[in-house]
């Protein structure tokens, strides 16, 4: 399938693109039993450029815009599987254009809410890492509900990433340029870390090995905020 966006271009977000035959509609029953809706996510690298990618680590990246950060670290680590989650539908199709133009065989993209997918779609302990990286800081106090970072989505991102033992990782990766974003996140993080029965470890940001010269991530917003002069603000909470 191939649509006709960004200044005429054609874009083709196919095979990249996760379709509704990787993920059939919610079940009825999922209302009930959450678990009933929950899809093994190795099925969507299975026989991928031939081979079988289903024992592989996964990377999953929320609000992954036009691809840029997994089009540089998917290139970097052919070992790890990457799903890219963005709701913005011509950001999508922008970035699975340029995962397909790359040739990498290791990186899905799916379109939706990714807090939404996190609760309803993925099964417990499936997910080495999740990259946050410049994520809406939606400023406004009635729209703070809209931001990803809420105790509900760390409760479902420590249930569907790997125990540190079983995986080695097992990390949500954050990086902000929004003071006041960050001011939110660092209430969630003494809400979450620091005491003996913590549910996260809180551990300083490293960056990814695609990150370039002085970058932290090499992100597009990244790119743009630096030329502005932001600061930025980064950290991973490790699930303990
Ligand atoms: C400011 S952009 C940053 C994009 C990219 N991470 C970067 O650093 O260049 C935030 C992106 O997250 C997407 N987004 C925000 N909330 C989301 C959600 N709940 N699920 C999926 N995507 C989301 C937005 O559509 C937008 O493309």
């Amino acid at each position: 399938m191939s649509f006709g966006l960004a200044r005429g271009k054609e874009l083709d977000p196919s095979p990249i693109s996760v379709t509704e035959t990787d993920l059939p509609p919610l079940p009825d029953e999922a209302i009930g039993n959450p678990t009933a809706g929950r899809v093994d996510l190795s099925q969507w690298f299975v026989n991928v450029g031939g081979e079988d990618r289903r024992a592989l680590p996964l990377h999953i990246e929320i609000g992954s815009g036009k691809g840029t950060f997994l089009v540089q670290q998917a290139a970097i680590e052919p070992e790890v599987n990457f799903l890219g989650i963005e709701w913005a539908g011509e950001f999508l199709v922008y970035g699975a254009d340029r995962v397909r133009r790359a040739g990498l065989r290791n990186v899905r993209m799916l379109r939706t809410d990714a807090t939404e997918f996190l609760r309803w779609r993925v099964a417990d302990g499936t997910v080495d890492v999740i990259h946050l990286y410049f994520s809406d800081p939606w400023p406004k106090t009635r729209h703070h509900k809209n931001r990803v970072m809420q105790d509900s989505f760390l409760e479902e991102a420590h249930r569907v990433l790997k125990p540190a033992a079983a995986s080695g990782v097992g990390e949500l990766r954050l990086v902000t340029d929004h003071d006041e974003l960050w001011a939110w996140y660092q209430r969630h993080f003494e809400r979450w870390t620091g005491k003996p029965d913590s549910r996260y470890e809180l551990l300083p940001f490293e960056r990814p090995t695609s990150a370039g010269e002085g970058e932290l991530v090499g992100s597009n917003f990244e790119r743009k905020y630096k030329q502005e002069g932001r600061p930025f603000h980064a950290a991973v909470m490790k699930k303990k």
